[in-house]
Formats: structure tokens, sequence, C-alpha cells
């Protein structure tokens, strides 16, 4: 280190990643290992994305974050299991104009400052988690000149917050759950990239932006106590779905992947359902959702929509191509107006060329 008064940054945009075949269940609380592989895909980067900037300098005295505007304390387990893996692959940086050295050393001793919004509703079961550890990680990395491909990054993000490893990659993104005690096999991969099947557009209907009522932290831990079906979920279900899902996705087979994202949505929800106390994320109006979507499939003959809901009563509607999503999009503000007497507040797109497209 050299002269005094200097602040390095680094700012870092990570988007949301949805699942289609879910996690719920973790087999080690504290590395955050879970009971089952999951794969997501990864939204548009403009839309419902996290971004970041972290900040190191001699002047701070500890670790500090603000989330949206306001301070949040880092000293839980999570944030700090992230810091520590960092910490300890952190490498020199070297910034010759301003004559400052940061050695691997220095940064056992050097403080963080983090600054994190999100573009969207925090903790309403969007995914906040995921695009923010996500975030957190890849910008403290870039920071801390740490020298690790996205692949071992992805186990880092997960100490922060399962769902979040998946979302250092675009496309389709499928998490291993891994053998491994200490979780080193427990780590996310892209399946495809965002190209490959870039003619599906997902819509956001935002039920109520609310914060939920129970995490997906004690919801899951819940659920692995006293479900009876989570078991057979994690062991018969979820094998199979995640070998049909993939050949879906390698295959752009837009029915077979609807069938198995609506299924397996419908079987989380099930087994929050069979939790004690039982846990309802979704409401009569994400109920009502997915009766119209199932009606509109039925009457096209072949699905056109899959919808999917997260810990929250948010419905993410998948459709398969800009033809399909400007219908659909037609019918949702016809049944479902945003501000009327349903407590549907509003649309996000994930594709934002859809309504230049759907005139
Ligand atoms: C329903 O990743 O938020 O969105 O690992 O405890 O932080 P923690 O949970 P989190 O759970 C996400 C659950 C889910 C399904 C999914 O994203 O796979």
């Amino acid at each position: 280190m050299a002269a005094e008064n200097w602040v390095f940054t680094v700012t870092a945009q990570t988007p949301t990643n949805i699942a289609v075949i879910k996690y719920w269940g973790k087999r080690d609380e504290d590395l955050i290992l879970p009971i089952n592989d999951s794969i997501s895909v990864t939204l548009d980067p403009d839309h419902l994305c996290t971004t970041t900037s972290v900040a190191v300098s001699p002047d701070f005295t500890h670790d500090r974050m603000w989330l949206n505007g306001k301070e949040v304390s880092l000293s839980g387990g999570r944030y700090q299991n992230c810091l520590r893996e960092l910490r300890s692959r952190a490498s020199d940086v070297e910034d010759e104009k301003k004559g400052i050295k940061i050695t691997k050393k220095d940064w056992e001793k050097l403080h963080v400052h983090v600054v994190s919004y999100n573009n969207f509703p925090t903790a309403a079961g969007l995914a906040s988690s995921a695009a923010g550890l996500a975030c957190l990680v890849f910008s403290l990395a870039k920071l801390m000149n740490v020298k690790e491909d996205h692949s071992r990054l992805s186990a880092i993000a997960r100490q922060g917050s399962g769902s979040a490893c998946r979302s250092l990659y675009g496309g389709f993104v499928k998490w291993i759950m891994g053998k491994e005690e200490n979780g080193s096999d427990s780590i996310a991969v892209q399946l495809t990239d965002e190209k490959h099947w870039d003619d599906l557009v997902i819509i956001i209907a935002v039920v109520s932006s609310k914060q939920k009522e129970t995490s997906s932290t004690s919801g899951m831990r819940d659920t692995v106590e006293t479900s009876m079906l989570v078991e057979h979920r994690a062991k018969e279900v979820v094998p199979k779905r995640i070998i049909q899902m993939e050949e879906a996705i390698k295959n752009r087979d837009f029915p077979a992947f609807a069938r198995l994202t609506c299924a397996d949505s419908n079987q989380f929800h099930a087994v929050c359902l069979d939790t004690l106390p039982p846990i309802f994320y979704m409401n009569d109006t994400s109920h009502r959702i997915i009766s119209y979507v199932e009606k509109w499939n039925r009457f096209e003959g072949t699905p056109q929509v899959a919808y999917t809901f997260d810990a929250g009563p948010n419905a993410v509607l998948i459709s398969h191509n800009r033809k399909a999503a400007a219908q659909l999009l037609q019918r949702l503000l016809f049944f479902f107006p945003p501000q009327s007497d349903t407590d549907l507040s509003s649309y996000v797109i994930g594709d934002k060329t859809i309504l230049q497209d759907a005139g």
C-alpha cells in the first residue's frame, strides 16, 4: 500500500434468474448444499437486476453495506462466508498511476464498502437474493483480483444464497447438487447460452410487491423437517425431470418445456402446503392466473405459455415467442387490468422489444 486517502472501486450488474426446476431444501444449512439439482433461466440484464459497487480504502474501519439506500449488517454468517472465501483467494492489485499496490496480505486487513440497488421489489419472491449475492461475489472478486472461473465463483455465491450460484451465467443454467460433504462439487454450469433459445419472452405479472411472510430459507427448513412429500420429490421426481428438461431446452421443445415448468412449480407449491405449518406463497390472483393459462393452452391445442411461481404470489410467464407473448399480454391486460380490484399492480417484460413488436 502507498499514499493514504485512495479508494478503489468496481461496479457490476447481475440479472436475476427464475428456476424452472426448483431448488427447495438443503442437506447442509451452513454450506448451502441442496437436496436436488435445479435449472433456471437468467433474465435479460436490462430488467430485474442488481447493480453493486464495491470499494476498498485504507480509511475504511470496517466492512459496511447499503442495500437500496439503507445500511444493512454484513455480520451475518452468509456474507461473512463469502467475504472469507474471497479474501483467501485475493491477489495483488496494482495501480501504477496512483502508486498503489495492494498485496495478497493487505486484503486480510483492508475493509470494503458495498452499495447495492435492486431495480425490482426486494424479497417479494422475485429472486432478489439471487441477483444480489451473485453481484456481490462477482464485484468483490473483480475488486480483489480473484483468479477463479465462473464455476468456482458460483460455489462462493452459493454460500451467500443457494439460487445466487445460477445468476453468474446467462441463458439456461443448472445447479448441480454435488456429492462432496465440503460442497466443492455443488456448482452452477451453463447449459446453453442466451442466444440458444432467444425467442422465448418472459412476462412477470407483479401480483404483490410486498415482502413475503415466510423467507425461502426458513420455509425450506420447515419443509425438510416436516414434509413427507419432499423426499419423494427430491429423490424420485426431480432427477427424471432434470434429464427431460435438459432435453427440452437442447431441442427448444416448447410443449415439453412448458409441461415440465408448470408441473414443477405446482409440485413445489404442493410441497409447501405439505409443510407444517403450511406455507402459502400463492394467493387467489396467482391461482386465477394458473387457471387462465391452463385454459388458454388447452384452447390453443399446444402450450404457448408456461407459468412458474417462486416463493411469492408473482407469476412468471414464459411465452413461446413474441406473437404468443403479445397475445398473452393482451389477455392478461383484459382479465387482470393493473391497479383494478385484483391486486395485480404491474407487468415487467423480460424482453423489452416485445412492447414495440406488439404494436
Ligand atoms: C423458490 O436461494 O432464496 O426461488 O439458499 O436459503 O438463500 P437460500 O434460498 P433461496 O431459495 C430460492 C428458492 C426458489 C427456487 C429456486 O430459485 O430454485
